[in-house]
């Protein structure tokens, strides 16, 4: 990896100011690697670069950055640009979620997710390959979902979102085999974060699947990254479940997950 100030290579995290986000960029600056925080929460991500730089000796520099903007990859990638900064790791983790029957959600909401989950996912992804692919090395890093492998009532657009960013990812992999740069797709089930959250205090869940913590998730989308693994899904109880739905005919896949939907939405 090639950075001007830091040889372990320099990673930028989308959606770095709470939970999967957050801890994906500690788990980076806990390996050495210089930072670059982007979300719209300015201040925590503020207060998270201080606390990077003072625990790791590392360069955390913050950008705040709003992902639903059609020209969010452009506007980004130039104040980096502007800082002098290379990306030699790229973590497409910022994501929204809406919850709830499709038509019950206002329209703009979900072009809103459409863009952060997809659109600026892979905007950003085409824009620093071209760095990448010059220098012979780097490493994205998409955050998909379990959700990615089959439809979710309720959670439609998010659900289909995911599947999105699961088959790019896996698509762009092998576009890239023998360039020295790697994506992965990693596929976290329900974390326990503010996304899951319900009004009840309680969060969303799979029955008999305990959710993970997000520096669990965040701990092996590191290894699963830097490996250069094509796909990571995070959990023996998620593995085992994506394997099983492999093995289902579609009816009795929409069967189960519009039990799991209801449960959730
Ligand atoms: N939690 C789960 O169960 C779970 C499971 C599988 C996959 N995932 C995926 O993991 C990723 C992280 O989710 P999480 O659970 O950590 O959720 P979270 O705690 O709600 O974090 C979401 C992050 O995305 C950022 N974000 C949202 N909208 C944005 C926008 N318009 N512009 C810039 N940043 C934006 C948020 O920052 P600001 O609000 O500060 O902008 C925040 O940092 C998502 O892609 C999610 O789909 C989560």
């Amino acid at each position: 990896m090639t950075n001007k100030t830091n040889n372990k290579g320099t990673a930028l995290v989308t959606g770095a100011s709470s939970g999967i986000g957050a801890a994906i960029a500690t788990e980076f600056a806990r390996n050495g690697h210089d930072v670059i925080l982007v979300a719209r929460s300015a201040h925590k991500l503020q207060s998270l670069a201080e606390d990077l730089q003072r625990k790791h000796s590392i360069k955390a520099t913050v950008i705040p950055q709003d992902l639903s903007a059609t020209n969010a990859a452009e506007a980004l990638l130039f104040k980096a640009t502007e800082l002098g900064l290379v990306i030699d790791i790229l973590v497409n983790n910022a994501g929204l979620l809406y919850e709830g029957p499709f038509w019950e959600t206002p329209e703009p909401q979900h072009q809103q997710l459409l863009q952060v989950n997809i659109g600026t996912l892979m905007a950003l992804s085409h824009r620093v390959l071209p760095g990448m692919l010059e220098r012979g090395q780097g490493r994205i890093m998409n955050i998909a979902s379990t959700s990615a492998f089959q439809p979710i009532p309720y959670l439609s657009t998010y659900a289909a979102s995911k599947a999105f960013v699961l088959s790019f990812s896996e698509a762009l992999n092998i576009e890239l085999k023998d360039k020295g740069v790697t994506v992965t797709a990693l596929c976290p089930g329900f974390t326990e974060t503010d996304m899951i959250a319900k009004e009840d205090g309680k969060s969303m869940n799979v029955p008999f699947v305990k959710n993970m913590s997000a520096e669990e998730v965040a701990q092996q989308g590191y290894a699963a990254c830097m490996a250069g693994k094509p796909l990571y899904i995070n959990g023996a109880s998620n593995r085992a479940l994506i394997t099983l739905g492999k093995h289902q005919p579609r009816w009795l896949q929409r069967l189960i997950t519009e039990l799991v939907g209801k449960q959730n939405g």
